[in-house]
């Protein structure tokens, strides 16, 4: 072999070496990936436990949803109620961030809908009733001559069908319910999904669908009521809503019909303030809410995935980003609460120890046709989603 010959028999030689060496580090580095994604599995659980009995008779379970952070969600059939939330604050200590009670009797003799899911009508009707194609429908009257939540026996108090969901990346829980024709009022066969799943990116997603048999309204939505800092009131919390406009309300809290600009108003939280900087402001809308009890116009909705509100607590540095693709967020200031109720672990539950950001169609929809239309067609799929996403900073 000449001299030069043999230079690229070993140039050659050692292109290939390198490659291997990259390929196989490459290689290892998969494994390694594979290995960690395997670690995150094996931590991952979904585990069952009895948690009581209806006074019918139905027994009611509570699953304990454990991501890869250890992170633990624990969610009852009984109303879809989200019982307890615990995720980490700046400094990693895990705290749980949601107000509720340690037993399913204290769900059911008096909750002012902690944790729960809201159906078939999320928020008011404005007297309790709508038209639909020419029929007027009577609801159940459950809140000052108002329906309020979907009534007496809203979805937040049956028990649902409950499926264990394993992802890749999340464990969830996966909740059946057929609301019957004539139920609270409302037309038509209603068969709701609503699907609670928990990734590892400390995410809580909620996908709720529904098909119906006749013309009926729907609007779902979540009620948990958030104190990031698990303790004292809401006051100190920072809030941004990503709107320019709130539907403003009557004494009875049923919006005018009115689209009204947040500027220059406590109801702009365009920019993160304090939720307690200008609650006890003298204005006619705080007035009739008692504090915040509004509905806010999200801005450029068109149905997809955004971002609309974000709250975060200073001492702790716990945020939560509320992401959703419905038009409207209900931002409650935990008004009502007022130290009567006693929750988990024997907290006194005072005045805006927890706040509500509910994504939703417009309150009373049914009866103000400039608002977006909640009505659901037979052949028609309801489906939205919500994110609510935990972090530090
Ligand atoms: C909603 C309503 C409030 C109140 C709470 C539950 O957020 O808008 O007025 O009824 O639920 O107490």
């Amino acid at each position: 072999m000449k001299g030069t010959d043999m230079k690229r028999s070993y140039k050659i030689f050692y292109v290939l070496l390198t490659g291997l060496l990259i390929g196989s580090l490459l290689g290892c580095n998969e494994n390694t990936m594979a290995m960690e994604k395997e670690k995150g599995k094996a931590q991952m659980n979904n585990k069952k436990e009895q948690f009581g009995t209806t006074p019918d008779g139905k027994k009611v379970d509570i699953y304990a949803l454990t991501n890869a952070n250890g992170c633990v969600v624990k969610i009852t059939n009984y109303g879809g109620i989200v019982v307890s939330l615990t995720v980490p604050d700046k400094n990693g200590k895990m705290g749980d961030v949601v107000l509720g009670y340690d037993n399913l009797d204290d769900y059911i003799k008096n909750n002012p809908y902690f944790g729960a899911l809201i159906g078939r009508y999320g928020n008011r009707i404005g007297k309790a009733k709508f038209e639909l194609n020419g029929q007027t429908y009577a609801l159940a009257a459950n809140n000052d001559g108002n329906h309020l939540h979907g009534g007496i026996v809203g979805f937040d108090k049956v028990v649902w069908d409950a499926k264990e969901i394993q992802q890749d990346d999340a464990v969830g829980l996966e909740l059946n319910y057929l609301s019957k024709d004539g139920e609270e009022g409302y037309p038509g066969n209603l068969k709701v999904t609503v699907k609670y799943i928990w990734t590892n990116n400390n995410q809580l997603k909620i996908e709720y669908s529904a098909t119906t048999d006749k013309d009926t309204v729907v609007n779902l939505t979540h009620h948990s009521y958030f104190n990031l800092a698990g303790k004292g009131d809401i006051l100190k919390h920072e809030l941004m809503i990503n709107a320019d406009i709130f539907t403003p309300v009557d004494e009875g809290l049923i919006p005018t019909g009115e689209l009204r600009s947040v500027k220059e108003t406590p109801m702009d939280f365009t920019k993160s303030t304090a939720v307690g900087a200008r609650i006890d402001q003298d204005t006619e809308q705080l007035k009739f809410g008692l504090g915040y009890d509004h509905n806010w116009v999200i801005n450029n909705y068109d149905g997809t995935m955004k971002m609309v509100a974000c709250l975060s607590e200073p001492t702790t540095g716990r945020v939560m980003e509320v992401h959703t693709t419905e038009p409207g967020l209900q931002f409650y200031s935990g008004n009502f609460l007022d130290g009567t109720i006693t929750g988990k672990g024997g907290t006194v539950y005072k005045h805006r120890t927890g706040l509500c950001l509910e994504s939703q169609h417009f309150p009373d929809s049914p009866n103000k046709p400039d608002f977006l239309s909640t009505t659901l067609k037979p052949g028609d799929k309801y489906s939205t989603t919500t994110i609510y996403k935990f972090k530090t900073k």
